[in-house]
Formats: structure tokens, sequence, C-alpha cells
């Protein structure tokens, strides 16, 4: 299975990427994660990637094509995989298009997670996350256990202001790749409103349909 998950800031993404992994069998490629790891390691690529993130800008475009046609050639991914906030520009996609046709493989799937703009602000001020477990939680939504609490981390560009701009960044250089995947007749359309186990079961039989057309 080679698929994406695409959809705003704060659609589940990656909430939903944790619980697929273990169905699928698959890595999780999360291009937010990779750059996140880079920039805890003040690698060159973290130090260019660090300004626009904390600002809620993309990083540009030669960076993240890079970075992640390089992961998805190793060898965990001759398998598949699941992408997680990659692509996210018409530049993107076009690479990853042409990296798949010159290595003779296809995409099964592009699963995007549909959450209304006003949803999104609280999902995004109420995330932390466990450094040690990656596990993602929500203040409200999703309860962390009390005793994790102090060491969770609230990630830097999880302000109102930066997510302001990353949800703009999206309807402005994101959506624009869905036609792009609607054309290909490979995108599925997921209602990510909802408990998080319902979402799961709604991507789960999308991607059933795939799998068992
Ligand atoms: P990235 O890390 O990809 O961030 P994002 O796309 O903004 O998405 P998030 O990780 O914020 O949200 P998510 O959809 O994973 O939601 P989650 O499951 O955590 O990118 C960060 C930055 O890196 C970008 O702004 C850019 O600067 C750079 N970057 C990354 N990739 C790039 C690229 N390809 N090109 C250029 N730049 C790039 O859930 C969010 C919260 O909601 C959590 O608290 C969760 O508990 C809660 N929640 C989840 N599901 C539900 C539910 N069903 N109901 C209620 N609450 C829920
Ligand atoms: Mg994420």
């Amino acid at each position: 299975m080679r698929m994406i998950l695409v959809g705003p800031p704060g659609a589940g993404k990656g909430t939903q990427a944790a619980r697929l992994i273990d169905t699928y069998r698959i890595p999780h490629i999360s291009s937010g994660d990779m750059l996140r790891a880079a920039v805890k390691d003040a690698t060159a690529l973290g130090l260019e990637a660090d300004r626009f993130m904390k600002a809620g800008q993309l990083v540009p475009d030669a960076v993240v094509i890079g970075m992640i046609l390089e992961r998805i050639r190793k060898p965990d991914c001759e398998q598949g995989f699941m992408l997680d906030g990659f692509p996210r520009t018409r530049p993107q996609a076009q690479a990853l298009d042409a990296a798949l046709t010159a290595a003779k493989v296809t995409l099964d799937a592009v699963v995007l997670l549909e959450v209304p703009d006003q949803l999104i602000v609280d999902r995004i001020t109420g995330r932390r996350s466990d450094p040690d477990t990656g596990t993602i939680y929500h203040l409200v939504f999703s309860p962390p256990p009390l005793e994790l609490l102090p060491r969770l981390v609230h990630r830097k560009d999880d302000t109102v202001e930066a997510v302001t701009t990353r949800l703009a960044k999206y309807h402005s250089e994101t959506a624009p790749i869905i036609p792009f995947y609607a054309d290909k007749q490979i995108l599925r359309r997921v209602d990510g409103v909802g408990e998080p186990d319902i979402v799961t079961t709604r991507v789960i039989a999308a991607l059933d349909a795939v799998l068992v057309p």
C-alpha cells in the first residue's frame, strides 16, 4: 500500500497514521516530524527549516522534496509507505509522481481528511505531544494521563498566529494538489470530524475499497 494522508493542520493526519500503521504494516513518513527532528539535532537542514516552521510558512520545495525522495528510496519502503504532510504543493506532487514513475510503482490512495477551518484552532492550541513516545494528545479531546503532563510538549508552531498562517498556506498551496489526485482517480475523501476511532473506521473503509475494488 502506497498512500498519502492529506488535510489541513490539525486534521488528524498524525493521529490517524499512528493507528493505521499496525493495520497496513508500512512506515509512517511525516515530513513535519522529520523536519522537527532535524531542528532538534541542529543539522544544516534543521537550521534552515526552523525559521519557516516557527512562522507557519512552508519550507522551500527543494529542501523537502530531496528529504522525502531520499527517505522513500530506503528498503523499508519497498512494500509501501504512508506519507503524512507531503506533498503539500504542486511542485512536490509532481516531483513525487516523477520519482514513482521512474521507479515503476504507483500510488494506491490519497486520503483527504476533511475538517472545517473553525474546528482547527481548538485542535491545534490544545495539542500536546509526548517527546518520548511520539503520542499525540489533546488537553480536552484526547486527554493525557496526568502523570505525563510535565513532559509533554507544545509545538512552537501551535500558536493561534502560526496556525492562521498554516491554514492560509493549506488553502493556497496544498488544496490545489487535490484535483491533481482526483484526476488520477485515487482521491478518497474522509470526514475527519468525530471521535478518532470513528475516523479510523472511515479511513480503513476507504482504503479497503481501494485494495479490493
Ligand atoms: P506538519 O507537522 O505536517 O503539520 P500540519 O500539516 O500543520 O499538521 P499537524 O501535524 O499540525 O496536524 P495533524 O493533521 O497531524 O493533526 P494531529 O493528528 O496532530 O508540518 C509542520 C510544518 O513543517 C509546516 O507548517 C511547514 O513549515 C513544515 N513542513 C512539513 N511538511 C512540509 C512540506 N511537505 N513542505 C513544506 N513545508 C513542510 O491532531 C491535531 C490535534 O487534534 C491533536 O491534539 C489531536 O489529539 C486532536 N485530534 C486528532 N483527531 C481528532 C478528532 N477526530 N477529534 C478531536 N480531536 C482530534
Ligand atoms: Mg501531524
